[in-house]
């Protein structure tokens, strides 16, 4: 791996697994040139996501966010390239899918289903500190 190589971990949200975008969405990750490092479809435990999302702890979003990540399984991914933390997000499209551009995963994929829990198909790392936290929540054994 050379130095400018990241990893950065994508998670295929549950809302992407029940429509069955996960093959889409992982080629859009294929075609843009990254590598997959690790694919493993998973069913989030609490524990796992209160420390995924901890920095997100007592925003009014967080309790809702948490009970969707438990609602199915979800595919956890992770993804290498030249500056592929940045790369996957602008791959991904801005967090609401309403105003997502087109050509982006949420933009092309997603929209606002009316209900009270945003669902935006996908996340990622947003930074390499963050990349490195989230990579070894999901796969402590090492990737
Ligand atoms: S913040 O406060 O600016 O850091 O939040 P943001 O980066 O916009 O979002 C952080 C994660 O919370 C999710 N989110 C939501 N999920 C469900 N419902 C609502 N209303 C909601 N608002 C924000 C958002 O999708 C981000 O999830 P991840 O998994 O990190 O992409």
């Amino acid at each position: 791996m050379t130095t400018s190589t990241e990893r950065s971990l994508v998670l295929v949200k549950p809302d992407g697994v029940r429509r069955g975008l996960t093959g889409e969405i992982v080629r859009r990750i294929e075609a843009k040139g990254y590598t997959l490092v690790r694919l493993e479809l998973r069913t989030a435990t609490r524990e796992l996501l209160a420390a995924h999302y901890a920095e997100h702890e007592g925003k009014p979003f967080y309790e809702p966010l948490v009970e969707f990540m438990l609602s199915g399984p979800v595919a956890a991914i992770v993804i290498e390239g030249e500056r592929c933390i940045e790369g996957f997000r602008s791959l991904a499209g801005t967090t609401d899918p309403t105003v997502a551009a087109p050509g982006t995963i949420r933009g092309d994929l997603g929209r606002d289903w009316g209900l009270a829990v945003q669902q935006n198909l996908v996340h990622g790392s947003d930074s390499p500190e963050s990349a490195v936290r989230e990579i070894g929540i999901w796969f402590p054994e090492g990737s």
